[in-house]
């Protein structure tokens, strides 16, 4: 394997031997962009590609905007109703990027049409919710996937296979944070559906928290217990028509977290932290190492080892994750010619296509609905941890 980057400008088996999936996009804003971007680049860069994704419908509430997005991304058809979306016999991975009230119902439908799935996260509003839709899909047989897409960033797969290797000893401690500030007064946000219990069913809990206890499970392991804090810093905002609303979600939540292996976790989540603007975070220190790693420079990781030499360099070493032997990188560029976030759609999106096309499961490298599940159920804890000012075993 090369040691300067990518490997796979050619491959044996040509573009046109792989299969082609039909694609079924719901929602057209914020992640419909960002999926359709990692349907587009897949066949040419993961290449040769395992499957080929074919843009068959995207669907959308408001006619002339669904239209100019299967327009814009390549979709050859669109429906302003994802029932019929779900209807279409050319769809056979239906794509949720929907917000969060709009997950189960369409997701419940599509396992029953026998369509595979791929759903943002928070995979539901609530666990009671998210055990229906794993139910639906264990029972339809179909592959499933929540887009926890952070578990493919090349810097964070390898932070876990160093961590499954045994590298780092026992593990001790899982500190991580999420940090946005784009709600703050300064931004004069209105209000939006992510502020919305109803709609969102928590706050900076399930939009970010969801992300950094995905990676808390990925990495370390089962949490046994939480307990966590959580507030609204504003408490009303102008919604529709400039009338104030109340915003009944967490704007922050701090957490602590002990895991079934002994580890102590703690996980903090705001959108109020002023000058960061995408601060996705952590640390694992373990026996024999320690390793932290910052989504805002997502090419590196930093690596400590207990018994590195010289003492005299002994501390925290910057590996920039970009080499051929790497993960994922064998389909990118020569080594240093960096990645960015959209890429970790590509390498998401991937994984679900070799699992649906080489029947493979999409666990335990890719989260599927049973860890969209368990998610919530430690979401749920937090919240309930929150409120009543106890710590909270968590049950799944
Ligand atoms: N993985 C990540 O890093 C990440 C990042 C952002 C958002 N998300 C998740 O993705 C989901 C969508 O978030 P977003 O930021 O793209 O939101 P958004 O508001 O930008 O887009 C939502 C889209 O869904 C459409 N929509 C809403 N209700 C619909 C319905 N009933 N039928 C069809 N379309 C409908 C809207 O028109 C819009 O196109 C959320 O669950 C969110 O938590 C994940």
């Amino acid at each position: 394997m090369s040691e300067t980057g990518f490997t796979t400008m050619a491959g044996p088996k040509s573009e046109r031997s792989a299969p082609e999936i039909g694609i079924g996009m719901m929602g057209y804003a914020f992640m419909g962009k960002a999926h359709s971007n990692a349907f587009k680049k897949l066949p040419y860069m993961m290449y040769p590609p395992v499957a080929i994704p074919k843009l068959v419908a995207i669907a959308g509430r408001n006619e002339a905007a669904v239209q100019e997005a299967a327009a814009r991304y390549g979709y050859v058809k669109y429906y302003t109703d994802w029932q019929d979306l779900l209807k279409d016999d050319d769809v056979q991975l239906f794509d949720n990027g929907a917000p969060n009230d709009a997950h189960a119902e369409p997701c419940i439908a599509a396992a029953k049409a026998g369509k595979h799935i791929l759903c943002e996260k928070p995979l539901a509003r609530t666990a009671k919710e998210a055990a229906t839709m794993l139910d639906a899909v264990t029972k339809a047989g179909v592959k499933h996937a929540v887009a926890f897409n952070y578990r493919f960033v090349p810097a964070v797969r390898l932070a876990k296979d160093l961590i499954m290797e045994g590298k780092l000893g026992q593990i001790y401690h899982f500190r991580a944070v999420y940090l946005q500030e784009w709600i703050m007064p300064h931004y004069g946000t209105p209000h939006i559906w992510r502020l919305d219990k109803s709609v969102a069913g928590s706050g900076a809990l399930g939009d970010l928290g969801a992300h950094i206890i995905d990676l808390g499970r990925f990495l370390v392991g089962e949490p046994r217990r939480a307990m966590g804090a959580a507030q609204t810093f504003i408490k009303e905002r102008p919604g529709e028509g400039g009338k104030m609303t109340p915003v009944d979600v967490d704007d922050a939540f701090v957490a602590t977290v002990e895991f079934e292996n002994g580890a102590l976790g703690t996980l903090e989540a705001t959108r109020y932290a002023g000058g960061h603007k995408n601060s996705n975070c952590f640390e694992v220190n373990g026996e024999k190492g320690s390793i932290r790693f910052n989504l805002e420079r997502m090419n590196e990781l930093e690596v400590f080892w207990v018994d590195d030499q010289p003492k005299e360099t002994h501390g925290f070493h910057n590996v920039i994750v970009s080499e051929g032997y790497h993960p994922f990188w064998a389909n990118w560029w020569p080594h240093g010619h960096i990645i960015g976030w959209e890429h970790t759609f590509v390498h998401e999106i991937n994984h679900l296509l070799d699992a649906i096309v080489n029947d493979k499961s999409v666990a335990p490298y890719g989260a599927d609905f049973e860890d969209g599940y368990k998610n919530a159920v430690i979401c749920d804890a937090i919240l309930e941890s929150a409120e009543s000012g106890r710590r909270v075993d968590i049950r799944y």
